[in-house]
């Protein structure tokens, strides 16, 4: 474990954690999203142990991770141009685009699909690491498969510890939420997972942009394998409830007594805004940040959900987010995803 300033990290340790990248070493390291597990891209052994490592099975490909958009020329059969316009515009940051991927890049990478997806992160981490470290590098979240995403250090040692070789601290990662990956790969562009870049963003340069989200619940023949709909789950089931705020509060109690009633041992994730409503229920609380800032919820989402899991409660109530924001659809996608048995 390497502490580091996450604004000015120290050179000595990039430099130690890049040797390690470069030699096929796993390293995890925070980008402005969530923290990535670490690989050279190339190396073929090192993105085995990737796999190894998070117990991610091999038909769910990685993300590589480039400094500039040059870096991600030699791993794509063709730039399009509207990749290259969005790069322009979103780069460094988080939008990952799916392209025609060129034979450089490793099948296992991209689980053998013919596509490749590359983000260039904003984190100085992240940044500094990759440009020491002068090689492409694949990284999928640094958590175990289907868990939720690690926003810190820590959250990286309860589900790796002793399966990788470094973890570069950078303290908290600041959007909490994992990039937005949109698939310029065929004629339609399309949103395969919503994220930190929203929708109506992308869509004033690509105005034909659509979403391909509908989820599948098994591992065959996925169009794209991270549309998985359980993911980013905590251990303990989590029941989602909709509807307008007063409506879903409503059920959310009248849930949360049936459950205690029953026996059941119940953990409610809340909003700022619900805490004095639900906190007479008499049920143990994680509170999440409050819904009129959803940029806080995003960023306390996945740490909140480990949380809940800890209190070692039966069941998880949480309802849905009814603001609107930029981040609002990515959030709404995770609760969804969260809650799904
Ligand atoms: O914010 C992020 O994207 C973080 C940080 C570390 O960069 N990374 C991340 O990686 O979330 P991961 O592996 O947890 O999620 C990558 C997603 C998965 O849903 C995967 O299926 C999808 O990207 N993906 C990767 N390559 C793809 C491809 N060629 N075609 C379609 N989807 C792809
Ligand atoms: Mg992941």
């Amino acid at each position: 474990m390497l502490r580091v300033d996450p604004t000015r990290p120290d050179r000595e340790a990039i430099a130690r954690a890049a040797e390690l990248l470069r030699a096929g070493g796993l390293v995890a390291f925070p980008t402005e999203t969530v923290y990535g597990l670490g690989a050279h891209a190339l190396d073929r052994a090192a993105i085995l142990r990737v796999f190894a490592a998070k117990e991610r099975p091999a038909t769910d490909p990685l993300i590589v991770h480039v400094v500039t958009l040059d870096d991600a020329m030699p791993l794509v059969e063709e730039m399009p141009r509207v990749a290259r316009d969005l790069a322009a515009r979103f780069w460094p940051g988080p939008l990952t685009m799916v392209l025609k991927r060129s034979s450089r890049v490793p099948d296992v990478v991209t689980a053998g699909l013919g596509t490749v997806a590359i983000r260039a992160p904003s984190h100085p981490v992240a940044r500094a690491l990759l440009e020491r470290a002068r090689i492409p590098v694949a990284a999928p979240s640094a958590n175990l498969f289907s868990r939720p995403s690690p926003t810190r250090a820590a959250h990286v040692v309860a589900d790796l510890n002793g399966r990788i070789d470094m973890i570069v601290d950078g303290g908290a990662t600041d959007v909490g939420l994992e990039s937005t990956v949109i698939d310029l790969s065929g004629a339609v562009p399309a949103i395969l997972r919503p994220g930190a870049i929203d929708a109506g963003a992308l869509q004033q340069m690509l105005p034909g942009l659509t979403s391909r989200r509908a989820a599948s619940t098994g591992a065959a023949a996925m169009p794209s394998p991270g549309m998985l709909a359980k993911h980013y789950s905590p251990k303990t089931p989590v029941v989602l409830h909709g509807g307008d705020r007063a409506t879903a509060v409503g059920l959310m109690k009248r849930d949360a007594r049936q459950r205690t009633a029953r026996g059941e041992s119940v953990v409610v994730l809340a909003y700022t805004e619900d805490l004095s409503e639900l906190g007479t229920l008499g049920v143990q609380v994680v509170e999440m940040g409050a819904e009129a800032r959803p940029d806080a919820v995003a960023s306390r989402l996945y740490a909140a959900l480990r949380e809940c899991d800890e209190l070692g409660g039966s069941v998880i109530l949480v309802r849905d987010i009814t603001t609107s924001h930029p981040l609002s659809d990515a959030i709404r996608d995770r609760l969804r995803r969260a809650a799904v048995q």
